[in-house]
């Protein structure tokens, strides 16, 4: 259907002219590193490597999904491969943007395809989850999930949830009856591994457990800070209502840093930290809290839709730098000894976290268990 083609187009727009960012932070200001004035290690050796569903990353840092399928002068296909040889180059992962356009219109194949460009990177395919709700006409099921990940040779399929934009938008599909039982269905069948994520308003602990019950394989919280979904939908609403709605909801969610403790708490699955993530010292935090990545989406669209690729290595090289000196500054040899670093939480998120988890459990023993 041409709708969904030229929804993307616009979204994209709207991303790069408008502040289409959370009016509130991601909450990673309420955690805190506690200076080591005895590292006892050498900056040259801090390694920043990490693992993920069997694969090993030079940096922890996750080129979050943004786009594929796109009309105008081939915008989605350059975007996604500037954005893959960036992540050729520095061996991190991707992920390429919703993918249903390509199940409607499978000649817009090409516009998530960087095989050509970026042969070994970690590529991970994008459909979402109102796709296989029980109450959708023609919902996906295991072939369309095939076709996402083939057509493309990706690695793995992230599934966004995405309900907030959904419902603040007069278009949006908000049937999400029954996905939690699709997802089991499709995790049982799938040799692929599955990543949930969310777009903006964060994954909860109880969501993570139920995530984690059928098999899905890692979470990206995606959570608020970043990003605002509802923000990029005000912008297109077409009437006062509408206006209003995607307002009213322009900051609703789960910060990504309680996000992350939330899920880091409640299951042992891994985690990317998306969300308003944008320096090396906020990315070392979510590390240090217990996750693999940290995902960045946003601030990579201005250099990659101009086809900047130094562009966006020089961005990432920003981020790895100050995770690098984070690390130094505390005495982190490599991002397992990171997550054993004392952290302090206070504010907001160290109030919300109270109220939901043990928090000085927490603090003390958060990693992978
Ligand atoms: C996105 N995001 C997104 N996510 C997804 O699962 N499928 C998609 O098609 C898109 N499309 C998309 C387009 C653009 C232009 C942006 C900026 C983002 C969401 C993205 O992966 C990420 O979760 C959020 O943007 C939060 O990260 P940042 O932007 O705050 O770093």
């Amino acid at each position: 259907e041409e709708l969904t083609v030229i929804r993307k187009f616009e979204h994209i727009e709207h991303c790069l002219k408008r502040n289409v960012q959370a009016h509130v932070s991601n909450g990673f200001e309420d955690v805190h590193f506690v200076h080591m004035s005895l590292p006892e290690i050498d900056k040259d050796e801090v390694d920043l490597s990490v693992e993920f569903l069997g694969r090993k990353f030079d940096y922890p840092i996750f080129i979050a999904g943004m786009t594929g399928g796109t009309r105008g002068s081939q915008l989605a296909g350059k975007i996604n491969k500037t954005l893959a040889k960036a992540a050729q180059e520095l061996n991190i992962p991707m992920g390429v943007g919703s993918q249903r356009a390509m199940i409607r219109k499978p000649e817009t194949w090409e516009s998530y395809y960087v095989r050509d460009v970026a042969p070994d990177v970690f590529l991970v395919g994008n459909l979402g989850a109102p796709q296989f709700a029980e109450t959708m006409p023609d919902r996906y099921g295991v072939d369309e999930a095939l076709k996402a990940v083939e057509t493309i040779q990706a690695d793995a399929l992230a599934i966004h949830l995405n309900p907030l934009q959904e419902s603040v938008q007069p278009e949006g599909d908000t049937q999400y009856r029954g996905v939690l039982k699709s997802l089991a269905e499709l995790k049982a069948e799938f040799p692929y591994p599955i990543i949930a994520k969310e777009t903006g308003a964060g994954v909860s602990m109880e969501v993570a457990i139920r995530l984690e019950s059928i098999g899905i394989d890692a979470i990206d919280v995606g959570g608020l800070g970043g990003t605002s979904w509802s923000g990029v939908e005000y912008y297109r609403a077409k009437d006062e209502m509408g206006r209003n709605m995607a307002l009213r909801f322009w900051d609703w969610g789960i910060k990504t840093a309680i996000s992350v403790a939330e899920v880091r708490y409640a299951t042992e699955l891994p985690i990317i930290a998306t969300g308003g993530m944008r320096d090396g010292i906020a990315m070392a935090k979510a590390l240090a809290m217990g996750a693999t990545f940290a995902g960045v989406a946003l601030p990579l669209l201005r250099p990659a839709v101009k086809g900047d690729v130094d562009g966006v290595i020089k961005i990432l090289r920003r981020y790895i730098e100050e995770i690098r000196n984070a690390m130094f500054l505390v005495g982190a040899r490599n991002v397992e000894e990171l997550r054993k670093v004392p952290l302090v939480a206070t504010g907001f998120t160290r109030e919300w976290l109270e109220v939901r988890i043990d928090l000085a459990e927490f603090l003390r023993a958060r990693r992978r268990k």
